[in-house]
């Protein structure tokens, strides 16, 4: 079924020893098809494959399967070994169209691209003529979260057989114009596009809350449970904070300017300590389009705002929505200046402010409307970290803004956080108190391993009396945070992405992705030097091709000083950074990591409560000539736990740049482990689980992202066939999808 992979002997040792139990062969005996394939297949598949549910019953049944031993054994069982966090033998990296867990886990396929969400729509075909997306799993699933659900279907922070997920569907997979997997043919790669066409690539954008039950040891969703549901770009939304009514936020849709139209590009995520759900709207700007004339047309000011945030005049959008009828929710993509009112009115100029913030959802009731967090700025979000909540203390939530030589901020709560609140009766309204009056922070990182929380708000004289851009008030600041982080001189890093707190002290860490754009001759107004916290510029080989900057990005760490949450002043160091294991460990590979180690591009990240493990999931386009994307586990140390080092770069004129930085202590086997490689062209993505840690949910997204539109009708030609390959739903156009993984003697994951 799947690609073997180059398993060391050293995991199917540890694989077929990990266990002695009887019960142990009895459970993979009674579910497990993929025990069954590790054995028909030999050594060569060990603990690898991933399985489809619905291949497990198109497999199912009588089989000829091999070799198993006795069941019937009167031995017994033995008591399940100690567990040691980490204790899984190291994934190796992987090309294989498959993915890969370690042995004794096995991961099934649960929610994939047009998975029906109601009992009314039709089994998804995948072959371009489903429709009803609105009612479907949508693409892309990113960022993601668990909220569990009680045997009577009310909030449970304890039960882990039942629960809701709400999950991100980020984008849709497109080489021009179309998302040619969504259509029979491919689509339409030129303009206009077609209505047809554009209804589906709306539609499988947003949230999807889907419910998810475990039946003995299976995992499934639940077809038309009534806590299903799909928010998409279309789903009318509420915006809080300091934009809500503001003149920023008027358009022909919201003359008031407090609603505006769904949610887009949701990338990664975050769960309130009141039980909801948060996502970050990341690139959202390249979905709209500019007319080429369109700066004269406007005020100097909105012209600003639109260029800092992507969109000079003229831009194209993304997939050219904004051409398939006259029909208002096709116009409101583009956003150049056409009606004759002075506030907006009556056309979509602001249509773009309406996008690029944290939108909270309540996964539990779909009656409630999401809600735009607007205090927490808007910029291409990723997660959204809470800090470790205190009984009288403000919350501190941690974000950051994924472009290249964007900036880190924080947002502390104006309330002081109430226990009572963990259990709310009105969750939106809960968010309401804590999530729509506070102080927006950015992050100025010094060369001495210091830093500062830079208030954004009229209160700066910096940003008050800024001359670039002059700020009307509050809601002009968080709407134009970028342009408010640059009034501070805030710190340009290697493209913030997720981000997460560690529950054992409070830290902060920050995956930094990569960074082409760092230099050590810099020219023009993109290009930086590597500076203290961004401290690598290097080239690394891709075959023939160079990729110069910081292609395989690190991992910062923020403590923060006196005050918690709510201090103004942070250490820093860098926990970890990516890096071919073979490459120069003076200058590269600063964190010695291992064959077993090596990463690049660290994307999503979050430590999960059950364990404690720092989970790292890549999204490289660097090493993926030697391994698919990853994701590893890691238990980190602190702050501060390792050592000053100095990189010196030779420039161009003949002087040097010595840049000090401060990598934390090295990893060893004990501390940082690969735990999944996925399929081709897939990142990996989004990360939960049940509150007991025996199931890990994760999310595969854009299997097969590079396969041409031309090789639409030539299945053989696509670059990836998961997950159909492994056993899951019909024909072989790729689909991203979530997965879930358990460890076949019923332990915890990671351990
Ligand atoms: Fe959607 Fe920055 O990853
Ligand atoms: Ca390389
Ligand atoms: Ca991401």
């Amino acid at each position: 079924m799947n690609k073997p992979n180059d398993l060391t002997p050293a995991v199917i040792a540890a694989d077929d020893t990990d266990s002695t139990s009887s019960n142990h062969f009895n459970a993979v005996l009674s579910a497990r098809l993929s025990r069954r394939n590790m054995l028909r297949g030999g050594f060569a598949t060990a603990a690898t494959a991933v399985l489809g549910g619905m291949g497990l019953a198109g497999c199912g049944g009588s089989d000829d399967d091999p070799v198993m031993p006795p069941t019937t054994s009167p031995t017994p069982p033995a008591p399940a070994p100690a567990e040691k966090l980490l204790g899984f033998a190291a994934v190796p990296k992987s090309l294989a169209d498959s993915v890969s867990v370690p042995a004794g886990y096995t991961a099934t396929v649960l929610y994939a691209l047009g998975d029906p969400l109601r009992a009314s729509t039709p089994a998804y075909k995948n072959d371009g003529t489903d429709t009803d997306f609105d009612n479907r799993a949508g693409d892309h699933h990113d960022g993601m979260e668990f909220f569990a659900l009680s045997a009577t279907g009310t909030p449970s922070t304890t039960a882990s057989d039942r629960g809701v997920l709400a999950m991100n569907h980020e984008a849709t997979t497109d080489e021009k114009l179309s998302s040619h997997f969504l259509h029979a043919n491919g689509g339409t790669t030129s303009l206009p596009r077609p209505a047809a066409e554009v209804d589906k690539e709306v539609a499988v954008h947003g949230i999807s809350v889907v419910e998810v039950k475990k039946t003995g040891t299976t995992w499934a969703t639940v077809n038309d449970s009534t806590f299903n549901r799909r928010i998409t770009p279309l789903t009318d939304v509420e915006i809080g904070g300091p934009a809500r009514g503001s003149a920023l936020l008027v358009t022909k849709y919201s003359p008031d300017g407090t609603r505006t139209r769904g949610t887009l590009n949701n990338c990664g995520n975050g769960r309130t300590p009141w039980g909801t759900y948060l996502s970050g709207e990341e690139n959202w700007s390249g979905y709209f389009a500019r007319s080429a004339t369109d700066d004269a047309a406007r005020d100097a000011k909105s012209v600003a705002s639109l260029r800092r945030y992507g969109r000079n005049q003229g831009a194209t959008s993304r997939h050219g929505w904004e051409t398939a009828g006259t029909d208002d929710k096709y116009q409101r993509w583009d956003i150049s200046k056409k009606g004759a009112s002075a506030n907006g009115s009556d056309d979509y100029r602001n249509e773009m402010n309406g996008q690029g913030y944290i939108i909270e959802v309540d996964a539990y009731d779909k009656t409630k409307p999401a809600k735009k967090r607007s205090a927490l700025g808007r910029f291409a979000h990723e997660s959204a970290a809470f800090g470790i909540a205190t009984a009288g203390q403000p919350l501190a939530v941690y974000m950051g803004d994924d472009s290249r030589n964007e900036y880190i901020y924080k947002f502390v709560s104006a309330a002081a956080w109430a226990a009572a609140d963990a259990t709310p009766t009105d969750r939106i309204a809960t968010g309401d108190k804590y999530l729509d009056s506070g102080k927006l922070y950015v992050a100025k990182l010094n060369a001495d391993g210091t830093g500062q929380w830079i208030e954004l708000s009229m209160d700066n004289p910096q940003i008050k009396a800024y001359a670039a851009y002059q700020f009307a008030d509050l809601a002009d600041v968080v709407v134009n945070a970028r342009l408010a982080a640059d009034a501070v001189g805030a710190t340009r890093m290697d493209r913030p992405e997720w981000c997460s707190v560690n529950p054992a002290n409070g830290e902060i860490y920050y995956t930094l992705t990569n960074n082409s754009n760092r230099n050590v001759n810099p020219s023009g107004s993109s290009q930086l030097a590597p500076d203290a916290a961004n401290p690598r510029a290097y080239t690394d080989m891709k075959g023939s091709s160079a990729q110069n900057g910081n292609p395989n990005g690190h991992i910062i760490r923020f403590k923060e000083g006196t005050g918690a949450g709510a201090a103004t002043t942070f250490q820093w160091d860098v926990y970890l950074f990516g890096a071919e294991s073979g490459a120069d460990a003076t200058k590269i590979n600063l964190s010695s990591l291992t064959a077993d180690q090596d990463f690049s591009s660290p994307d999503g990240l979050a430590f999960l409560k059950s364990t404690g493990i720092c989970w790292i999931q890549t999204d490289d386009g660097a090493y993926t000539d030697v391994t698919n994307c990853m994701m590893l586990a890691a238990l980190p140390g602190q702050v501060g736990d390792g050592a000053k080092t100095t990189l010196t770069y030779d420039k161009a004129d003949g002087s040097k740049l010595a840049v000090d930085t401060f990598v934390g202590k090295k990893a060893t086997p004990d501390t940082l482990k690969r735990f999944l490689v996925g399929p081709v062209g897939s990142e990996i993505t989004g990360i939960t689980e049940t509150p007991d840690g025996k199931a890990l949910f994760v999310n595969i997204q854009h299997p097969g992202e590079s396969t041409s539109l031309a090789n639409i009708a030539d299945p053989t030609k696509y670059t990836s066939q998961w997950p159909s390959n492994a056993g899951y739903g019909p024909g072989k156009r790729p689909r991203s999808a979530t997965i879930v993984i358990t460890k076949n003697d019923g332990g915890r994951i990671g351990t």
